[in-house]
């Protein structure tokens, strides 16, 4: 079927303007790239579309009652489908009839140990009585413990539409696709079921610095609602209290700064985007990008036919397997 047609095709059952619900959950912005992209493929399709970021405050129980196919696009934190995720999909009523694909948006990609992080999510979907029909990785460049060099996180960012567009297209032809994570995956995302219980602690150890302007950027794009801007009373530099102890005198000067919350989920967000770089990790330090990550900054970086053609050595070792099979199929798509 080609992906230009515009009407769904039946061999998912689904009828022309089927109602698809993409819901999306994001720290940095790259799940959210991959949902809007799928988003905009499944319209183009001729589906309508409800796009929907998952955020603090959980789902509305009727979320998912009126769609007959789901597309979730998650981030991997921990090996595992986030928390707040698993939340949302338990609040959430679905019909037994619902058709859902499920895809997670990895640092590391499709690769030894990682490879059962969405098995939370469909466990909770099928228990619903949904029907998991597609699983999948889709990798971005990654925002926490390494930075995946130039030009392959370029290269990442040059990929993913493609492969969004032929991910959709299978969904909508009615291919199956379900991963089989192995025996490491599933000890590994079994016992890292826990880390995001350290948010918290990650949360309210975040420093903050003079530079902060008190803009509320961070507070706005928290997906947890952890942050909240509230006034903060320094001493005026003028004050001289052993001369003069009025009202007056002791005037102080009063900025707003960001007050964080138990409720962090560490998808460090907040860190990365804040215009002033006034905000710095108080603990896991060593995970946390020194030199930022801003997903615009390596989409202007644009990879040359020449850094395609060198994918296999620039990608070398297991540590990239995953990434390198990807990258491969894009490299296919794009025919360079
Ligand atoms: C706390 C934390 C844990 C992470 N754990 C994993 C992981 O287990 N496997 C992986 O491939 N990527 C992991 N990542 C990387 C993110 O999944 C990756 O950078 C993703 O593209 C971020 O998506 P976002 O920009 O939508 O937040 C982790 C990131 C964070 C912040």
């Amino acid at each position: 079927m080609s992906s230009n047609s515009n009407h769904c095709p039946d061999s998912l059952g689904l009828e022309l303007a089927s109602r698809v619900k993409v819901a999306f959950y994001s720290g940095t912005g790259g799940a959210e790239r991959i949902a809007r992209c799928f988003a905009e493929q499944l319209a183009v399709h001729g589906c309508i579309v409800d796009l929907e970021r998952i955020s603090h405050g959980g789902a509305h129980q009727d979320s998912l009652a009126a769609c007959e196919l789901l597309v979730l696009v998650t981030v991997v934190h921990d090996f595992n489908t986030p928390h707040q995720v698993q939340l949302w999909l338990e609040n959430s009523d679905a019909a037994p009839s619902l058709r859902a694909a499920v895809f997670s948006v990895s640092g590391g990609g499709e690769a030894i140990t990682n490879r059962a992080n969405r098995q939370a999510a469909i466990r909770i979907l099928e228990a619903k009585g949904a029907t998991v029909i597609y699983d999948d990785t889709i990798p971005m460049p990654c925002n926490y413990f390494f930075r995946i060099q130039h030009p392959l996180d370029a290269m990442e960012l040059e990929a993913y539409p493609l492969i969004v567009k032929k991910r959709t297209a299978s969904i909508l032809a009615g291919e199956q696709r379900r991963s089989r994570p192995g025996p490491v995956d599933h000890l590994v995302t079994w016992l890292s079921r826990n880390a995001w219980r350290r948010g918290a602690r990650f949360g309210q150890a975040i420093k903050v610095a003079e530079d902060c302007a008190g803009c509320g950027l961070c507070a706005r794009g928290c997906p947890a609602g952890n942050i909240s801007m509230g006034p903060e009373t320094t001493a005026h530099p003028d004050d001289n209290p052993t001369t003069d102890t009025s009202a007056a005198g002791t005037a102080a000067a009063v900025s707003v700064k960001p007050v964080f919350a138990d409720r962090c989920v560490l998808c460090l967000r907040c860190l990365y985007a804040c215009p002033n770089q006034a905000l710095s990790p108080g603990r896991e330090k060593f995970a946390v990008l020194q030199d930022g990550y801003a997903l615009d900054e390596i989409a202007s970086r644009h990879p040359t036919p020449d850094d395609w053609q060198n994918l296999e050595s620039l990608a070398k070792g297991w540590l990239y397997a995953g990434i390198r099979r990807y990258l491969q199929e894009a490299r296919d798509l794009l025919e360079v």
